[in-house]
């Protein structure tokens, strides 16, 4: 931000995601994969170029309507976990439900099934400084389900947690992609569970290195080769 530190992160970078897809990025650390994370969440607004979610123009939309957006459409899992320190596992899966309006009962319901599901059933009373590294971050991959989003951005989820656990989220992540119909962007490290996804964009340098289609058959590939011959704005559609 500003001089002498000014710095151009991304550099032309241009890629739709489609509803339903569930695509990897990959690059070396400094790359820009959570800059870019940040900007598909439309957490950040780019500089310059155009951003489109699920139709709508992220340039022109106010602070409200995004928040809105993000909070109903999208489950954030974060590279730092971002956990309210203040407050217990389960608060802080109910946090979204809570501004999303949903009733205590339910709220409580809820973040304690999907606490469960990421096997954090023991630790639920537990503040996020009391918790693992591995743990936290399951706690916010519970989290980032609570409100149902259709889009779910994960930045290297897996991250902190050993093999076994790490099979767990991905095949969460799988079943709610292939199971729910889940638009899915997972940043990660592992070539190896990259390969897993339907299609994976290397980036370097702030630049798209690669685009590479794992899985063919899926159901919105002709639409994604048409945009793509189109040379279109980038998308994201949940
Ligand atoms: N708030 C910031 N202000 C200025 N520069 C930043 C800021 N955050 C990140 N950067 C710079 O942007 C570049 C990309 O950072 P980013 O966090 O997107 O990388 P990354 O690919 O996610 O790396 P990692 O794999 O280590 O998480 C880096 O060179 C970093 O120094
Ligand atoms: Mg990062």
């Amino acid at each position: 931000m500003g001089q002498p530190n000014e710095l151009e992160i991304l550099h032309h970078v241009s890629f739709d995601v489609m509803p339903g897809e569930f695509v990897s990025i990959v690059g070396p650390s400094g790359s820009g994969k959570s800059t870019l994370m940040n900007l598909i969440g439309a957490l950040d607004r780019p500089t310059e170029g155009s951003y489109f979610l699920d139709g709508i123009d992220v340039e022109r939309a106010s602070d409200t309507d995004l928040s809105m957006i993000r909070n109903q459409k999208i489950g954030f899992v974060f590279q730092t976990y971002n956990l309210i320190s203040k407050t217990n596992a389960l608060r802080n899966v109910e946090l979204p439900m809570l501004y999303a309006g949903l009733p205590k009962g339910e709220r409580r319901q809820r973040a304690e099934e999907l606490l469960k599901l990421v096997e954090m059933g023991e630790r639920m009373k537990h503040l996020p400084e009391e918790l693992s590294g591995g743990q936290k971050q399951r706690v916010a991959i519970a989290r980032a389900m609570a409100n149902d989003p259709a889009i779910i951005l994960a930045d290297e989820p897996t991250g902190a947690l050993d093999t076994k656990t790490g099979h767990l989220v991905m095949n969460l992540f799988h079943q709610l992609n292939e199971e729910q119909g889940k638009t899915i962007v997972l940043i990660t490290h592992s070539p190896e569970l990259a390969r897993e996804t339907d299609r994976m964009i290397s980036i370097r340098d702030g630049n798209i290195e690669s685009e590479e289609i794992l899985k063919a058959d899926r159901p919105y590939e002709k639409e994604l080769l048409r945009l793509r011959a189109e040379g279109g704005a980038s998308h994201v559609a949940g």
